[in-house]
């Protein structure tokens, strides 16, 4: 079956090169060099996209016979220093950039300096808001559907509730506790998916109570130390702990490996990165929701070769004329195994 995936995985990568990406308006295009900046370098999930990333511009190299340079900066956690990384690409000359922003309400100052530039401006997984796309008619945006991953993690734990309510409700109080861990603040994902997860549940008619939430800024070791306090201070009392997304979610299981409690709450998270998918298999995790790094790099790839050969879009899958966006998939320790030869 995993071969099978690969398989398709390929042959879908040439299709759409194959279909996207021919010969520009106006003459050949030899090289197209593509800026990327990246929020920060050690997330899990943005690693996973840049890997693929640069797995559809080999392929894209190899079927087209065009070269493509795709030069990654880092923005460690910094505005200021994104913003410095988009003016260099743009005075450099690059054909586009793709920026993972570091602080959505800076987007617009961004957008202005591609517009500026008359250069395409693709903005990915945090996303800006409509009105700062609208600035400039090159701006787009690639990702997913914030409120559905929220709503599928809800949909985890209401399944596993009605399947069997003694499992979750572990005190029998017909209330279901959890923590919350969440991801950076102002991340459209973060805020988005701690309200849908929660309101899914609720309006599935089973009641829930908050012990706590935090923020943990996607990040596995800060997660583990709320965790660790959470466990001291509440004990068996977490029936369910909701983490925006599996590296948070790993450190909570982290934190309940350091403590020794062998007896787990139903723990879920987004994301389905090898380390959750393998939690998920193993029963550690009850189950994750898979965000689509592979489909949104191809996208990524596509509209920026696209654009810079000055092609129409009208083959592209766009929503709203701006957005090319990725369904998240429910994931269990049923189909799990699927996902990770995906990774
Ligand atoms: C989310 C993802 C997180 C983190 C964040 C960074 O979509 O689920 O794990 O990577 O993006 O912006």
């Amino acid at each position: 079956m995993q071969t099978i995936r690969r398989a398709a995985a390929i042959l879908l990568a040439v299709l759409f090169l194959l279909a996207s990406c021919g010969k520009p308006q106006d003459g050949p295009v030899d090289t197209i060099k593509i800026g990327v900046s990246v929020y920060r370098q050690d997330d899990t999930f943005i690693s996973l996209l840049v890997d693929h990333l640069n797995e559809y511009a080999k392929t894209y190299e190899q079927i087209k016979g065009v070269k493509l340079q795709l030069d990654f900066s880092y923005a460690q956690y910094n505005q200021s220093l994104q913003n410095d990384q988009i003016d260099g690409f743009l005075q450099k000359d690059y054909d586009v950039v793709l920026v993972n922003v570091v602080d959505r309400t800076a987007a617009g100052g961004l957008v202005d300096k591609a517009k500026t530039a008359q250069k395409p401006i693709i903005f990915f997984n945090r996303e800006p808001v409509r009105e700062d796309l609208d600035r400039w008619r090159l701006a787009y945006y690639v990702g997913a559907d914030a409120a559905e991953s929220g709503e599928l993690e809800g949909r985890l734990l209401v399944d596993a509730y009605m399947d069997d309510p003694a499992r979750l409700d572990r005190n029998g109080d017909g209330v279901l506790q959890y923590v919350m861990l969440e991801g950076d603040p102002g991340h459209q994902d973060s805020m988005i998916r701690t309200e849908t997860s929660v309101r899914t549940l609720t309006q599935a008619g089973i009641r829930t109570e908050k012990l706590a939430s935090s923020i943990a800024n996607w990040q596995r070791v800060q997660a583990s130390t709320k965790m660790l306090l959470w466990i001291e201070k509440f004990g068996s009392r977490i029936e369910a702990v909701i983490a925006n997304n599996d590296d948070m979610a790993l450190g909570a299981l982290d934190a309940y490996a350091n403590t020794g409690v062998a007896d787990l709450p139903a723990i879920v998270g987004i994301d389905g990165t090898p380390g959750g998918l393998q939690a998920v298999s193993d029963g550690r995790m009850l189950g994750t929701v898979y965000n689509d790094s592979s489909s949104q790099a191809r996208h990524l790839i596509q509209l920026a070769c696209q654009l810079a050969a000055g092609e129409s879009l009208e083959s592209l899958p766009l929503t709203d004329s701006k957005y090319l966006l990725t369904p998240y998939i429910h994931i269990t320790s049923e189909n799990a195994a699927l996902y990770s030869d995906a990774e």
